[in-house]
């Protein structure tokens, strides 16, 4: 399978979505990564529903939504009316991540689980099985264009391993730092899908960057 390329939506110029929202239908990226932050799970705020909705209006490939908010249960729903296809809360927001993960499902998206870089993989052993993908963050979550820490490389190759060993569907995603050399030293190392944001937007010609990522693999 060849890569997937998921840009992030966060390190777009947000006077003018729309226009990076056709330059992404237009490229071949795979899907949308879209970054919701609340200010209290990260030292940041993003933006949240109406965002969302525009950017669904417009997209024309599967809404990737990555959520970085405390206790996501209440909002699940609302984020499929918004447009979410996949939906990924972290491990270390959810106390009761079976039930979240079901309620995901239940709602009729495909469930993801971000790990934080300082988070074993082991954690997932018992939800593995029913999860869509398993985002490994190899920045810590709350900004575009920071610095990759390497050990997510480790993390992929043994998730991977998990993935296997319990015969899970789960395809890896990988966050934060990608470039060209992350890139391809992640699918080295398994990865299924990689989320560039700084890499892609802030280069001159975004559509011939996603393409360069894409033929990574
Ligand atoms: C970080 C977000 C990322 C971010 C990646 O908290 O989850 O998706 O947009 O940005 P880059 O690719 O610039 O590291
Ligand atoms: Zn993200």
């Amino acid at each position: 399978m060849s890569i997937l390329i998921s840009p992030s939506v966060l390190s777009c110029d947000f006077a003018n979505i729309q226009r990076d929202v056709e330059m992404i239908n237009k490229s071949n990226a795979d899907w949308f990564h879209i970054d919701v932050m609340d200010g209290v799970f990260v030292p940041n705020i993003s933006f949240g529903f109406p965002v969302l909705s525009a950017i669904a209006k417009h997209a024309t490939k599967p809404l990737d939504v990555h959520l970085m908010i405390a206790n996501p249960d209440p909002y699940i729903l609302d984020f499929k009316k918004a447009g979410a296809d996949m939906l990924t809360v972290h491990y270390e927001a959810c106390t009761h991540l079976h039930r979240t993960i079901q309620a995901i499902k239940d709602a009729g998206m495909k469930a993801g689980v971000a790990l934080n870089p300082h988070t074993p993989v082991d954690v997932l052993q018992d939800v593995i099985a029913d999860l869509d993908l398993v985002l490994i963050m190899s920045v810590n979550p709350g900004f575009g264009g920071q610095k990759f820490i390497k050990n997510a490389i480790f993390k992929v190759a043994q998730v991977k391993n998990l993935i296997h060993r319990r015969g899970s569907r789960a395809l890896v995603e990988v966050d934060g730092g990608i470039n060209l050399e992350t890139g391809l030293e992640l699918i080295k190392a398994g990865a299924d899908a990689l989320v560039a944001g700084s890499f892609v937007f802030n280069s001159e010609n975004p559509i011939q960057t996603i393409a360069d990522l894409k033929a990574l693999s």
